[in-house]
């Protein structure tokens, strides 16, 4: 199939809906509503829109929602007004983000709930459908049905479902996702593409609600991946970014401890990807500190593909406060990381900084200061620390101030901002 490169998948400006549906219908975890009564077109939907909010990760996964749509004879559009199926692909690790998402759908209200081709159907896909399960429904009534990030196959399923009843449609709880849906023929740009390589995260930091929404640690098998990235090149991409919650711990399902002759590590992959003829560049993301080896920085500064830049997420310099969060590492081994990582790679290097978890002292706070003012990273992504319900920080009662939340977080992005402009 034709790899389709210039429809966009974002960029949603609608105004609002009406028509209510019942709440009756959804399915237990892991399978998919269908109870099929009339509704009022008999036509199938044809276009799709796809809004994506969050990260890389949800980049990619909308690509292979838009793969599998296309080659099941739907057509993407360029505006939320064409289609005739709008999808959400939505984050949930901040309340920011999801605040943003519900105003999003709650625009929804006022635009008529047909199309030409029957009812507009609305999707509420990725971590806050998980997150929210039957939930969502009761959250907006606009929306037809919630489909989990490991369940995004069925969504073909789901709009056909929505066609057909006024019954609510639910997809969640699958542990792993069907390699199919890799094979998407579809990008959104002609030249760079992401890569998963692993699904879920067995890190379970306190505050973060990924493990649950996104599941276990899962790898590709390194064939797969491959397999996709020579596919991807012999249609023209040039770069690639390897995605995971955690690449460092990647490990291909052949590879067991019984038989590490056959064992391939992430810094294997690695080396298997550099060898992929035509591919000019690779990067990866995220990379865990506790996970970062001396071994990782060598196979970065030998292989001739790997970009120079490491994405290394410190979240705060108090020992105490990391050893809340569950890091597993100090403020001093990740230090003593950079500094084997400047020596061995020398380049560019993120990360990611929480400010506000509870507990945080003004001296817990300075501590992250005084380490974003000694590494100087190239970039900073400061972030004010959200409840998320059902993680053990939840647990902890949330004891800084918005007011004080904004003034860490204001004081660590100028500091940031200075150091940024030293080293351009
Ligand atoms: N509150 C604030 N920031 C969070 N992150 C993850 N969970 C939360 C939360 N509950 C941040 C972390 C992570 C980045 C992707 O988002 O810094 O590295
Ligand atoms: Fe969340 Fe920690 Fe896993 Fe990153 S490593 S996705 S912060 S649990």
């Amino acid at each position: 199939m034709k790899t389709n490169k210039k429809k966009k998948l974002s960029g949603c400006k609608d105004k609002g809906s009406s028509g209510r549906k019942k709440l009756s219908g959804c399915k237990r975890a892991g399978k998919t509503s269908a109870n099929f009564s009339p509704r009022s077109a008999d036509m199938t939907p044809k276009t799709f829109f796809i809004k994506t909010f969050g990260c890389q990760m949800n980049v990619r996964d909308s690509e292979l929602i838009a793969g599998n749509l296309l080659s099941k004879g739907y057509k993407i559009v360029d505006s939320p007004e064409e289609a005739d199926v709008l999808l959400f692909n939505t984050c949930s690790v901040r309340q920011h983000a999801e605040d943003k998402t519900w105003s999003e759908i709650g625009r929804y209200k006022s635009r008529p709930r047909s199309t030409v081709h029957g009812p507009l159907i609305i999707g509420l896909v990725g971590c806050m459908a998980e997150y929210h399960k039957y939930g969502a429904f009761k959250k907006s009534e606009y929306i037809d049905f919630v489909c989990g990030p490991n369940n995004i196959a069925a969504i073909p399923f789901l709009i056909e479902a929505a066609k057909k009843t006024d019954n609510k449609g639910m997809a969640v709880g699958q542990r792993q996702r069907d390699e199919f849906i890799y094979n998407t023929n579809f990008q959104n740009t002609a030249d760079k593409s992401f890569i998963v390589i692993t699904e879920g995260c067995n890190n379970f930091c306190s505050y973060c609600v990924v493990p649950l929404v996104r599941g276990i640690e899962r790898s590709r098998h390194h064939e797969d991946i491959l397999k996709e990235i020579k596919d991807l090149v012999s249609k023209g991409i040039k770069e690639i970014t390897l995605l995971g919650q955690n690449v460092n711990s990647y490990i291909s399902p052949q590879s067991t401890v019984h038989s590490p002759q056959s064992k391939v590590t992430f810094i294997e992959l690695l080396k298997m990807v550099n060898e992929v003829e035509g591919l000019e560049s690779f990067t990866f993301m995220t990379s865990h500190p506790k996970d970062a080896s001396t071994e990782l920085f060598k196979a970065m500064a030998r292989l001739d593909k790997c970009a120079k830049y490491l994405h290394l997420p410190i979240q705060s310099g108090s020992d105490r406060i990391l050893k809340l969060m569950n890091r597993k590492y100090t403020a001093k081994e990740f230090l003593n990381n950079i500094d084997e990582y400047k020596k061995i790679v020398n380049a560019k290097l993120s990360t990611d900084i929480i400010v506000g978890f509870p507990t945080e002292s003004k001296k817990d706070f300075l501590a992250t200061k005084k380490l974003l003012e000694m590494v100087k990273f190239d970039n900073a992504y400061i972030f004010k620390y959200s409840v998320r319900a059902h993680t053990q920080a939840a647990t902890l009662k949330d004891d800084v101030s918005l007011k004080e939340k904004q003034r860490r977080h204001k004081i660590l992005l100028d500091l940031q901002r200075k150091n940024s402009k030293i080293k351009k």
